[in-house]
């Protein structure tokens, strides 16, 4: 497995060197994703750190208006090592005193992995009885601590506190990875990690598209009517924000719903099943697609342009229904088809039966199979029973929420195991 670093370059003349860095690990095949303060921006640009570590930049804390953005926290989960340098005396003392005032030392005080550090900084910096302090501090800590080397400053001076070579760095690098008793920073405790919910931080979906539908369609009748169903959306959504959350690339296409659009998705709205299946083509190809939407089976064959008036006959309404398309048949039997391409099968009877004809009937490879029959639609608790090639598997009645998580975590696993 690729091993990944997050490089944390700090303000000091030094900080080229980080682009030489960049280049000695890519080439051992190390990925390498960079934060920058905002002094090291004075000194290495983020487009050349970009350009090297092939991946975004990462700089401002409160910045979360880009797509790829992602929490502090992912940022250093993502890692198996979190390297400063070049560290300037600045972030040593934030470090050590526990200071968190952007993203780099935020990064640096929620992580809970190994964490070097490559001091760089003037002579007369290094020996300061504050920077000694510090540097004793962080011994204390756990951190691992290179030297600086000794040689010409670029202030004219001359003495230790020089960065150590990149090819060093990387050496050492190479040799915290290699080595499994490396002491990750404290872990844990239980009582912040939330219970039952699968761990999806370690962003096992990374470059997967996901598509997923949700919610109700809306069938038209005439201007001001129209067929619908109950469906919340609230179990489409959680699945497209758990999707996101484990590092995916969401499209959520969705019927109308007021839900909020979770984070890091891209959100396509449609009204009818005809919408949402050009919707749905449109952001193909995915890896994975997974139709919770609650689409309607019919239409109304002829839309009224003007609103249908009663003739006070007594006699049937003059409505003829169309069969609407099966999106997921359609993605199951189309040279498109989604690697992995999941359904839902809502039923009031007979659950497990009917999702297992539904799966070979429609192409799916998984059918998330529910009994709707008491108040799914619109509750905030679902019980389903996963019906697969190898079998079926019943899920204890859990949290909507929670049955994305797991689900996005089966996923995962599925994928790896191709
Ligand atoms: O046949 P049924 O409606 O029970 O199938 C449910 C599954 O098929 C769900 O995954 C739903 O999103 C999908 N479906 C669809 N297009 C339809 C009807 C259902 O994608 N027209």
């Amino acid at each position: 497995m690729t091993q990944r670093i997050l490089l944390i370059v700090s303000g000091g003349i030094a900080a080229y060197k980080a682009l030489e860095l960049v280049r000695l690990l890519k080439r051992k095949g190390i990925a390498v994703r960079a934060v920058l303060t905002e002094s090291a921006k004075q000194f290495v640009t983020p487009l050349s750190l970009g350009v090297l570590t092939e991946d975004h930049v990462y700089g401002d804390m409160f910045d979360l208006k880009e797509e790829r953005e992602i929490g502090h926290i992912q940022l250093s989960r993502e890692a198996d090592l979190i390297v400063v340098a070049p560290a300037t005396a600045n972030i040593l003392a934030k470090m050590a005193g526990g200071i968190a005032d952007d993203l780099a030392t935020t990064i640096l005080l929620a992580t809970d992995k190994p964490v070097l550090v490559a001091p760089a900084m003037n002579v007369r910096m290094w020996h300061h009885k504050a920077t000694q302090r510090n540097l004793a501090q962080l011994r204390e800590d756990g951190i691992h601590l290179m030297e600086p080397a000794v040689g010409a400053m670029a202030c004219n001076e001359w003495g230790k506190g020089r960065l150590p070579e990149p090819a060093e760095i990387a050496a050492e690098i190479e040799r915290l990875l290699a080595d499994a008793t490396v002491a990750p920073q404290p872990l844990l405790t239980d009582t912040t990690r939330t219970i039952n919910a699968p761990d999806l931080s370690q962003r096992n979906l990374l470059g997967r598209h996901v598509l997923v539908t949700a919610g109700p369609t809306h069938e038209p009748i005439d201007p001001v009517r129209y067929i619908a169903n109950r469906s919340s959306g609230q179990q489409g959504f959680a699945i497209a924000a758990a999707a996101a959350q484990a590092g995916a690339r969401v499209t959520l296409v969705a019927g109308p719903v007021a839900l909020p659009t979770p984070p890091g998705v891209t959100r396509i709205d449609v009204e009818t099943a005809r919408e949402m299946l050009a919707a749905v083509e449109s952001a193909l190809p995915a890896d994975v697609a997974i139709m919770v939407a609650a689409v309607a089976d019919w239409r109304v064959a002829d839309e009224a342009e003007q609103k249908i008036k009663k003739d006070g006959s007594g006699q049937p309404a003059p409505l003829a229904l169309a069969e609407n398309p099966d999106i997921l048949a359609t993605l199951g039997h189309s040279a498109q088809r989604p690697g992995l391409l999941i359904g839902f099968a809502a039923e009031t009877e007979t659950v497990v039966d009917h999702a297992i004809a539904k799966r070979s009937r429609k192409g799916a490879d998984w059918i998330v199979a529910n009994d709707v029959s008491g108040d799914v639609m619109g509750g905030a608790r679902n019980t389903v029973h996963l019906v697969t090639a190898a079998g079926v598997e019943d899920w204890p009645e859990m949290p909507k929420q929670a049955v994305a998580a797991r689900l996005i975590e089966r996923i995962a696993d599925e994928l790896a195991g191709r």
